[in-house]
Order: C-alpha cells, then sequence, then structure tokens
C-alpha cells in the first residue's frame, strides 16, 4: 500500500477538536468559536481555562467559584521546594527544572490512582498542575536569587498572584492586566508541536502529568516555545553590539541565519496574538518613556518587510514580541518559555481530556528506507 508522506505532518488531520482554530491565511485564532482579540480584553485566564475546560464561557458565580477552586491548589509541598532549590543550586535552567518539578508533583497527587477513564478526575489534576506551575517557576527564579519562595496569595488572580510570588510585591494594575492577557493568548493553538506530544502522551492513556512533562520538553525547543528568549537575546546582541537594528538583521539574513520570531507553520501573515502584544508592547514603552525594544522590533519588521519576507509568508509571531513585554515588566529573559508553558498547560490538559474522551491510539509509519534481507553475522565473526 502506498501512503503519501508528509514531512513533520504538515498540513495531516490527526484529530478533531473544539477548542481552538488557527486560519494562517487571514491570521485569525478563536478559542471554541470566540476571537482571541475579544478574550485577551475581555476575559481573564481563568476564565479562558474555563471556557477551554468546561465548554462554555463562565457566568460570575461559575467564575468565583472556579476560581477560588483553582486558587486553593496553589501550595506545593516543602520537599518540592526543597528540589527546586537543589536544581536552582546546580544551575539547572527553568524549563528543565520545571520538568522535574511537574514529575515530582506527581508524587504529591491525591488522585494519583484515578482510573484512566476517570476524566472528572483527570480535569482535577489537571486543575491541581495549572495552579502549582505558577508557585513552581516563582519558587525556582527566587531559589537562583538566593530568596525564599513567597507563599501564593489565594486573594490574587492567576497573573498577580505570580507576579506577586516572583517579586514579593503585589503587582500594579497594569503589570497584572498585561500578564494576564500574554497567559489568555497563549492558552491554546490548536494542534502545534508541544500540544501534539500532550496528546500523542495521552493517548496511550498515560497519565496527564506524563502529558504536561512532555509538552513542557516540546516547548523547550527554539522552534516553538524557546524562541521567545532567543529573539530578546537578539535584542540585546543588537543593543551592545551598536549596531543599528537594520544592519544587524540584514547581516544576520545575509549570514543565512533565521530570525527568531519569524516565520510559522500555520500563519501565514502576521500572528494575531503578534498584534495584541505589539500594541501591549507600544502603550508599555510610551508610559515608561522607554521606546527602545519597540524602535529595534519596528525597524526588523520594516526591514524584512520591505525584503518581501512578510509577504512571502515569513511574518512575526507572538514571540517576536512577547519577549520584549516581558523584559520591559523586569522579567527575566529564561523565564519567557516558562511562563508560556504555565500559560499552555491550560490547552494541553483541555485538548487531552477532549481527545481521552474518544481516544484512539496515535501510532503513525515512517517509511522503512533501510537495507533489506542483510544477512546476519556473529558477533566473533564480524
Ligand atoms: N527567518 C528567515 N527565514 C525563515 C524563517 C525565519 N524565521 N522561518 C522560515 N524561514 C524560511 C526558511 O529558511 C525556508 O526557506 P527556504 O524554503 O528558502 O529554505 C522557508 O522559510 C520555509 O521554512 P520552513 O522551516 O520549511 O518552515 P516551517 O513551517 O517548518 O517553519 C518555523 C516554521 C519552525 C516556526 C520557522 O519559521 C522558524 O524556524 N522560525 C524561527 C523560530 C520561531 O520564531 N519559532 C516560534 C514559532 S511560533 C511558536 O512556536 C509560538
Amino acid at each position: 500500500m502506498s501512503v503519501e508522506l508528509k514531512r513533520g505532518l504538515e498540513g495531516v488531520l490527526v484529530a478533531e477538536s473544539e477548542l481552538s482554530h488557527v486560519d494562517g491565511e487571514v491570521g485569525k485564532l478563536v478559542y471554541r468559536g470566540y476571537d482571541i482579540e475579544e478574550l485577551a480584553r475581555g476575559a481573564s485566564y481563568e476564565e479562558v481555562l474555563y471556557l477551554l475546560w468546561h465548554g462554555a464561557l463562565p457566568t460570575r458565580e461559575e467564575l468565583d467559584a472556579f476560581a477560588a477552586d483553582l486558587a486553593a491548589e496553589r501550595d506545593v509541598d516543602d520537599d518540592v521546594l526543597d528540589t527546586i532549590q537543589t536544581l536552582a543550586d546546580a544551575g539547572e535552567c527553568p524549563m528543565a527544572a520545571l520538568r522535574t518539578a511537574v514529575s515530582m508533583l506527581s508524587a504529591y497527587e491525591p488522585e494519583v490512582d484515578a482510573d484512566p477513564e476517570d476524566f472528572d478526575a483527570t480535569r482535577r489534576k489537571g486543575r491541581r498542575l495549572t495552579a502549582k506551575i505558577p508557585t513552581v517557576l516563582a519558587a525556582f527564579e527566587r531559589a537562583r536569587q538566593g530568596e525564599e519562595p513567597v507563599d501564593p496569595d489565594p486573594d490574587l488572580s492567576h497573573a498577580g498572584n505570580f507576579l506577586y510570588m516572583l517579586t514579593g510585591t503585589e503587582p500594579d494594575a497594569v503589570s497584572e492586566e498585561t500578564f494576564d492577557m500574554a497567559l489568555t493568548i497563549h492558552a491554546d493553538h490548536g494542534l502545534n508541536a508541544s500540544t501534539f506530544t500532550a496528546l500523542v502522551i495521552g493517548s496511550t492513556m498515560a497519565d496527564i502529568y506524563s502529558s504536561v512533562i512532555g509538552g513542557i520538553g516540546a516547548l523547550s525547543g527554539p522552534l516553538h516555545g524557546g524562541a521567545n528568549q532567543d529573539v530578546m537575546e537578539v535584542l540585546y546582541e543588537v543593543d551592545e553590539s551598536n549596531k543599528d537594528p537594520v544592519e544587524w538583521v540584514k547581516a544576520a539574513r545575509d549570514a543565512g541565519r533565521r530570525i527568531p520570531g519569524f516565520g510559522h507553520r500555520v500563519y501565514k501573515v502576521k500572528d494575531p496574538r503578534a498584534k495584541i502584544l505589539e500594541e501591549k508592547l507600544r502603550d508599555l514603552s510610551e508610559s515608561s518613556g522607554d521606546t527602545k525594544w519597540l524602535d529595534y522590533t519596528t525597524a526588523i519588521e520594516g526591514y524584512l518587510t520591505e525584503q518581501g519576507l512578510v509577504e512571502n509568508g515569513i511574518a512575526p509571531n507572538v514571540d517576536f514580541y512577547s519577549g520584549s513585554v516581558y523584559d520591559s515588566m523586569g522579567i527575566p529573559m529564561d523565564m519567557y518559555t516558562p511562563i508560556f508553558a504555565m500559560s499552555r498547560v491550560g490547552g494541553w490538559i483541555a485538548h487531552v481530556v477532549e481527545y481521552q474522551e474518544d481516544n484512539r491510539l496515535i501510532r503513525p509509519r515512517a517509511r522503512y528506507t533501510g537495507p533489506k534481507d542483510a544477512s546476519f553475522v556473529p558477533i566473533d565473526e564480524r
């Protein structure tokens, strides 16, 4: 039987999903039919989680109860905090530390032995994980700085509490709102590489912790979530070289370098999430009076547009602006991808539960191109 080979599974449909849709031709993203721009401006991360996990936007009452349940799960065991300190002391990078900590959290999961087909239990486990990941990340960052962890505050929002645990100070309204918006727009994005990884693991009916650990691993790569850190490294590289950003991007293109934050497997036009964050960066820059990153990103995008890249489908993606927004909020560079994970975990869980409810083991094939009929020679005769 001849089967068409699709490298990178490009364009291959492997599942049906009601969760999110990416229209790469017009640059539109919806979560359960709602446009990302409206959700970013009008809904909190908690509301978006509810929408993804429970199928509809919550009423005020439903949201209050849901947010309280989520906030009540933020504490992590002292043993996990000790391990986080050990990882920080050993110089582990935050994505690897997060992967290890999530693995350890499963040892403290009260429903670890739940039936894999008890999807309510999977949702509860997912809720615990989503609540605890910010605690893990903030504790790791503080441990690296030689600081004690800050206990979560159940009265703060998911976004506000993370910034509070990171700095020890309650964030101002603009920072909280900006960060919440960043979480909202990163929460889901169709069958991207990390979500697909989570789904492949989930399709074996493995537990949700394994899916999330797999998702973290896939997200850490520079072709996926790691690109936001790469963009910021480029902006600092430009800044430290005292070069004009256009000169830098021209030299990078001449050297055949890929420009991080540009290009996308699905979007052939500017990513709608990039547009939202660009606007946020503009607001933050104008209110602080420091427009450096905005100027650099605008210059790089302008040059690549002039060179025809954008017209040819290599347009800014979400990562092109997220780093500058986080940097403007004083967040360290190598925390950008973990923050992406802290949001995307909501999407991973939603997809895994949706898939497992009508499960089929994911098992593609590779076209074998190795030798046929090789004659085996015993080891001492080779
Ligand atoms: N800069 C310059 N050229 C690029 C870029 C880029 N960022 N991205 C793609 N291209 C070019 C490739 O060189 C290739 O050109 P060629 O056909 O002349 O060789 C062409 O565009 C197609 O590239 P592919 O790698 O085949 O496209 P693919 O769909 O696999 O790539 C990807 C998508 C991996 C995201 C790519 O655009 C890339 O590496 N971008 C930089 C990293 C990045 O920003 N990743 C974040 C993605 S968004 C996210 O995960 C949240």
